[in-house]
C-alpha cells in the first residue's frame, strides 16, 4: 500500500487484526527484512511494516533524514491507518528512530522492543566515516555502500553457508537510494545520544540480540537491557545483525511471547 505521509509517498503492509505492532526497518534496508515477522505475526496481530522515506519502495526526498523526520514519518502513518497505540519493534536505526518516537510520542507506545540496535550517538570518527560513507554514495551509488556493509550485516557464519540470504540482502540494499543512503547517513550521525532515555523507559521492553553481531556487540546489548527498568534480554543464537532473516524462527517466537504477555 502506498500514503501520502508529509508530503512523501511511503509504501508499506498493514496486515491483520488485533494488537498493532509496527516494524521499523534499519539502514540501507527495507521492510522486505520483517517478511518472515510479517507472515507469522499478521496470524495473531496487527503488523504494520514501512519502507522508511529514501528506502525500499518508498520515495526518496533530498536532504537530511534526522530521526525525528523518520519518527514523524511514523507517527503521521499510524494517525493515517487510524492505529491505535503500538508495540514498537526498531531494528537499528530503526532502534534509533524509536528512541525518537518513543520521547516525543510516549503515549502512542505499548512496548518497546529494541532489536539488534544501540543508544549511544556516534563518536567524532563514527561522524566521520558517515560522512565518507554519504559521499560515496553520492560519487559511485548504492552498489558501493552495499559492497561496504554487506560484510558487517550478517553473522560469520550466515555469510559463509549461506549464499542465497547474502544475494538477498543485497539486493534489498541495492533497494536504497542514494538520496536515502545519504540522507539517513548524515541523520544518524547528528543524532543525539538516548542513553539518558533509558533509565526513564516505562513501557515493557525486549532488547534483541543476535550472539554473532558484526555491528553492535551484545555486551551494548546487555548494558542497554541493564539500564531499562525491568528490560528483558534475548540473545539468538545462529544470528547476526540481521537476526529477524537469520534465525527467523527464533524471532518469531520471542515476539510473539512478548506480544501475547501484553495483551
Ligand atoms: C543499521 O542496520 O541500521 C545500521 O547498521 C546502523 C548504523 O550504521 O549505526
Amino acid at each position: 500500500m502506498i500514503a501520502n505521509i508529509n508530503d512523501t509517498r511511503l509504501s508499506f503492509v498493514d496486515e491483520g487484526q488485533g494488537q498493532p505492532i509496527l516494524l521499523v526497518h534499519g539502514f540501507p534496508l527495507s521492510r522486505a527484512i520483517w517478511q518472515p515477522q510479517i507472515e507469522a505475526l499478521s496470524k495473531y496481530f496487527r503488523v504494520i511494516a514501512p519502507d522508511l522515506r529514501g528506502h525500499g519502495e518508498s520515495e526518496a526526498p533530498d536532504g537530511v533524514y534526522d530521526m525525528n523526520i523518520f519518527a514523524n514519518d511514523l507517527e503521521a502513518l499510524l494517525e493515517a491507518r487510524q492505529c491505535g497505540p503500538v508495540v514498537l519493534v526498531g531494528h537499528s536505526m530503526g532502534g534509533y528512530i524509536s528512541f525518537d518516537f518513543y520521547r516525543r510520542y510516549t503515549q502512542k507506545v505499548r512496548g518497546l522492543v529494541l532489536f539488534c540496535t544501540r543508544a549511544g550517538a556516534d563518536s567524532e570518527e563514527g561522524k566521520a566515516s558517515r560522512e565518507n560513507l554519504a559521499q560515496r554514495a553520492e560519487r559511485e551509488g548504492a552498489a558501493a555502500v552495499a559492497e561496504q556493509m554487506l560484510p558487517k550485516m550478517l553473522a560469520a557464519a550466515t555469510t559463509s553457508s549461506r549464499p542465497d540470504l547474502v544475494a538477498q540482502v543485497r539486493q534489498i540494499m541495492l533497494a536504497t537510494s542514494i538520496y536515502g543512503m545519504a540522507g539517513a547517513l548524515r541523520g544518524m550521525a547528528a543524532r543525539p545520544s538516548s542513553v539518558d532515555l533509558l533509565p526513564k523507559i516505562a513501557a515493557p521492553t525486549l532488547v534483541i540480540a543476535g550472539t554473532g553481531d558484526l555491528i553492535i556487540p551484545t555486551q551494548e546489548a546487555e548494558a542497554m537491557a541493564r539500564a531499562i527498568p525491568n528490560a528483558q534480554l534475548r540473545l539468538i543464537s545462529k544470528a547476526g545483525h540481521l537476526a529477524s532473516l537469520e534465525n527467523a524462527s527464533e524471532v518469531n517466537a520471542i515476539l510473539q511471547n512478548f506480544l501475547v504477555s501484553l495483551a
